[in-house]
């Protein structure tokens, strides 16, 4: 049994380690060529999985970051850094990695905790595959049960008044602009000069939840179906993208990217 705040972070750091070394065995296969690598604590251990793979099959490969995190850790491992900015129209990832906040019963993902999530969607929807790899306390039957916080949404700084009212009329619960880190003043600042304003709404349904003899999913009272909902943030003008990841229906209205092929907890 755990039973101290110690031995619970061990045990959250040997989940994740398991997670992301089973992963990379699962779904990186040797003859890939083109890997996306995304960002958070998890992501860490995705990279000593693969850079522990040794050079005679990396150094075929090529690293695509979703921000300075992940590349750094690219570089530290001695992987080939690339950028998807340079990977040509036409051309895909063989697979992305990436962690997540929340994740649900139908693989849809809450991601953005680490302010990062518009550079996440677009490496995942470059992707042919995208594994999102976990540990136990992500999973949940439906998002904003384990991750309390709301759903990271960036935002035009110009735009985030407007922004909040629109979240707090559809029903978010006290939606806020997210500070910046200790020390720094302000808002945070993601890479793109945005802000992230993170908006918590009552637990989301699954689509299979809404429809004949289910509840609306559409707004009423407050209550969610997570493509419902993520079809209405990305049109609140001066809203650039979402740390919603989800249904394969909803992903392609979004931004095409595509759901995650499997979770590890
Ligand atoms: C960053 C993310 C991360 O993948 C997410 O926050 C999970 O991070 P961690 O692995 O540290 O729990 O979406 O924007």
């Amino acid at each position: 049994m755990v039973t101290t705040v110690e031995e619970q972070a061990k045990l959250v750091e040997a989940s994740k380690r398991l997670a992301a070394f089973q992963a990379v065995k699962d779904y990186l296969l040797p003859e890939y060529t083109r890997i996306g690598i995304g960002s958070g604590s998890t992501v860490v251990y995705v990279v000593d999985a693969i850079a522990a793979l040794g050079p005679d099959v990396t150094s075929k490969m090529a690293f695509y970051p979703t921000g300075s995190q992940s590349e750094e850790l690219i570089e530290a491992a001695g992987l080939n850094l690339q950028y998807i900015s340079k990977l040509p129209a036409g051309k895909q990832l063989d697979v992305a990695f990436d962690g997540a906040d929340e994740v649900d019963d139908d693989l849809n993902l809450i991601k953005g905790g680490g302010a990062c999530l518009w550079q996440e969607k677009i490496v995942a929807a470059s992707a042919k595959q995208f594994v999102c790899v976990a540990d136990f306390r992500k999973l949940s039957a439906r998002l904003g049960t384990a991750w309390k916080k709301g759903i990271p949404i960036e935002v035009l700084p110009m735009a985030a008044p407007r922004v909040l009212d629109e979240l707090q009329r559809m029903g978010a619960q006290n939606p806020r602009i997210r500070p910046g880190l200790p020390g720094k003043a302000g808002a945070i600042v993601t890479d793109n000069g945005m802000w992230i304003i993170d908006a918590p709404f009552a637990p989301l349904l699954l689509s299979k939840d809404t429809g004949t003899g289910g509840q609306a999913g559409d707004g009423t009272n407050g209550t969610w179906a997570v493509d419902a909902l993520a079809d209405a943030l990305i049109k609140i003008p001066g809203v650039a993208e979402i740390g919603l990841f989800y249904g394969k229906n909803g992903l392609q209205v979004a931004s095409g990217a595509q759901k995650p092929v499997a979770a590890y907890f």
